[in-house]
C-alpha cells in the first residue's frame, strides 16, 4: 500500500496517472476513520480508476484548541481500515509543516454567505480553514471527483461552492449520512461518547424524524418549537441550535417556500458537540 507523507512525491507519483487520463477520486478526512468514511471510500473505488485518501487534522479549521488536542490520531488503525476497502488506495498523510510551510494560517474566502449561517456562526473562522486545506489538497490531487459526507451539509455546500468559484475542474459529489443501527450519525466525535451516552445520543436522529413528519403540515416556527421542547425534556443535551433552512442558501428560514428544506441541528451531550441533519421534503 503506498503511503506518501511528501506533496511533492505524492505530485509526481500521481502525474504518470494523469497522463493516461485515468480518473481520480479522492476522500478528504482527518482521520479516526469509521464506516462512513469507508462507504466514501467504496464509492470511490467504484467510480474512479485510483483512489487518494488523506488523512490530516487541520489545525486550521479548529477554533477550539483544547478540541484540536483531543482530536483522535489513528493512522495505523486506519491504513488498516482502508486495506478493508483496497490495499490499491492511496494515503497521503502529511506533517502540518508539509501542508502549511512554517504559517499555519486560513485563507479569508467568501461562499457567498454560506459560511456566516449555522456551524460558521458558532465556530467562527471554521470555514475559512476547511476552504483553505481543502483547496491546499485539491490543488496537490487534482482529483476528478471528490467524495464528502452529507453529515457536514454546509461544509459540502461550501466545497461546491470553493470549486465554482476556484474554477477547479472537479466534480464534487455528496453522499448520504452512514447512521449507526440507532440512528446515531457516524462521526469520529462518536468515540468520545460511552456506549450510555451512544444510546442516550439515539434521540437527535429519533426527534429530526419527528420534526420531519411534522414539517409536512405545521409551520417552521411550530417544528422548530417542537424541537427546542423535546431537547429541554432531556437535560443531558444542551442545545447549540436547530435551523431550519433551504439546501441552496442556508439561510435560517421563517416561511416555507418552493425550495428544498433541511433540519439541522448541533447539540453537546458530556462536552462532545454533535451535527445532524435531516431531509425535511
Ligand atoms: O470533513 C472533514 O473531515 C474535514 O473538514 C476535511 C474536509 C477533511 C477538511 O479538513
Amino acid at each position: 500500500m503506498l503511503i506518501f507523507n511528501n506533496k511533492a512525491d505524492l505530485i509526481s507519483h500521481l502525474s504518470t496517472y494523469k497522463n493516461n487520463k485515468s480518473t481520480i477520486g479522492f476522500v478528504p478526512t482527518m482521520g479516526a476513520l469509521h464506516k462512513g468514511h469507508l462507504s466514501l471510500l467504496e464509492k470511490s473505488f467504484q467510480e474512479n480508476i485510483i483512489t487518494v485518501i488523506s488523512i490530516f487534522v487541520n489545525p486550521t479549521q479548529f477554533n477550539n484548541q483544547e478540541d484540536l488536542k483531543k482530536y483522535p490520531r489513528t493512522l495505523e488503525a486506519d491504513v488498516e481500515k482502508i486495506k478493508t476497502v483496497s490495499d490499491a488506495i492511496i494515503v497521503f498523510a502529511p506533517s502540518v509543516d508539509e501542508m502549511y510551510d512554517g504559517n499555519t494560517e486560513s485563507a479569508h474566502f467568501s461562499f457567498d454567505g454560506l459560511e456566516y449561517q449555522m456551524e460558521g456562526s458558532h465556530r467562527p473562522g471554521h470555514f475559512d480553514g476547511v476552504g483553505t486545506i481543502v483547496k491546499k489538497l485539491f490543488e496537490i490531487v487534482k482529483p476528478t471527483n471528490a467524495y464528502f459526507g452529507e453529515k457536514d451539509f454546509q461544509q459540502l455546500q461550501i466545497v461546491k461552492k470553493l470549486v465554482q468559484k476556484t474554477g477547479m475542474p472537479i466534480n464534487i459529489v455528496g453522499c448520504p449520512i452512514s447512521r449507526e443501527e440507532n440512528g446515531l450519525a457516524m462521526s469520529s466525535r462518536n468515540g468520545r461518547l460511552t456506549d450510555e451516552e451512544k444510546n442516550k445520543a439515539a434521540f437527535i436522529y429519533k426527534t429530526l424524524k419527528e420534526a420531519r413528519e411534522k414539517f409536512v403540515n405545521e409551520s417552521i416556527e411550530a417544528v422548530k418549537k417542537y424541537v427546542y421542547d423535546a431537547f429541554s425534556t432531556h437535560p443531558e443535551f444542551k442545545m447549540d441550535y436547530f435551523e431550519i433552512a433551504a439546501e441552496d442558501d442556508l439561510v435560517p428560514a421563517n416561511t416555507k417556500d418552493n425550495k428544498e428544506y433541511r433540519g439541522f441541528i448541533a447539540v453537546f451531550l458530556s462536552n462532545v458537540r454533535l451535527i445532524d441533519n435531516i431531509s425535511l421534503n
